[in-house]
């Protein structure tokens, strides 16, 4: 079980590097497809686009369109949740009419639940009672699969950088920290939003956070010839190792697996 992660692409159509944001996506799924193997799915861990408007999700949904590999996609704090349902609608997993954008795909190895940690109030996470008990009831479903989580706010402190929490309160991260852990199912937690690598634990869940693809929003030191190269993250499953995870800089070439 291949999975290539990717995240913060911030797509928006009338700023100066729009047309770097929407290459430095592009050249990442191109990038993706040369994998071999085919990673077996694409998940975009959120802020898809910048200013959630109807428009960017068009060239968006376009870029991932060139997809060889099945793409899910995640909410972020710059998302809209109705416009984005609308716009990703096609492969019928994300339910139009629902409160939240959070789902299981049951069709691999590994379970992937995605979840919805928008705010309404602010740029960090929350997750609310109604979504721990979503949550649950997607790990309850099935009992047999390790379990992949996706989250746009990572469920950890980053203590690089200006705010180390990324949830509203500590409760409310402690929240969804105790849900995670509920059935001893969950494997490893999958976020972004941080725009830089970090890695971290709930409880002894691996967690980590990918950098975010939008080149120029990146944090944290690149060398010059890495400056507009976007990094991503390929997540391998292995039933007796676990998860090893690749970051792979677009453009190197051939993956050395
Ligand atoms: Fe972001």
């Amino acid at each position: 079980m291949i999975i290539a992660q990717i995240s913060d692409t911030h797509i928006a159509l009338d700023i100066p590097d729009a047309d770097q944001r929407i290459r430095d996506f592009a050249l990442t799924v191109a990038d993706i497809n040369a994998l071999d193997p085919t990673p077996d799915v694409i998940v975009h861990t959120g802020d898809i686009v910048h200013n959630g408007r109807q428009d960017e999700y068009a060239q968006a949904v376009a870029t991932l369109a060139n997809a060889r590999a099945p793409a899910y996609v995640l909410t972020g704090n710059r998302d809209d949740r109705a416009k984005l349902c609308e716009a990703f609608s096609d492969r019928g997993y994300l339910a139009p009419d629902s409160e939240f954008v959070h789902y299981a795909i049951d069709d691999y190895p590994i379970r992937l639940i995605a979840l919805d940690t928008l705010s309404s109030g602010s740029n960090k996470g929350d997750f609310c009672r109604e979504r721990v008990r979503h949550l649950i009831d997607m790990i309850d479903s099935e009992t047999t699969k390790p379990i992949a989580v996706f989250t746009h706010h990572p469920p950890f402190e980053v203590t690089v950088g200006p705010d180390s929490l990324h949830f509203e309160t500590p409760e409310i991260m402690s929240r969804l920290r105790r849900a995670l852990q509920h059935s001893g199912r969950v494997v490893a937690v999958f976020s972004g939003h941080v725009h830089r690598a970090a890695a971290g634990y709930v409880e002894s869940i691996p967690a980590t956070v990918m950098p975010c693809i939008a080149t120029s929003l990146r944090k944290g030191e690149y060398p010059a010839g890495m400056k507009t190269r976007p990094v991503y993250q390929v997540h391998r499953f292995d039933p007796v190792w676990g998860f090893t995870t690749e970051t792979r800089i677009v453009g190197t070439g051939p993956s050395a697996a």
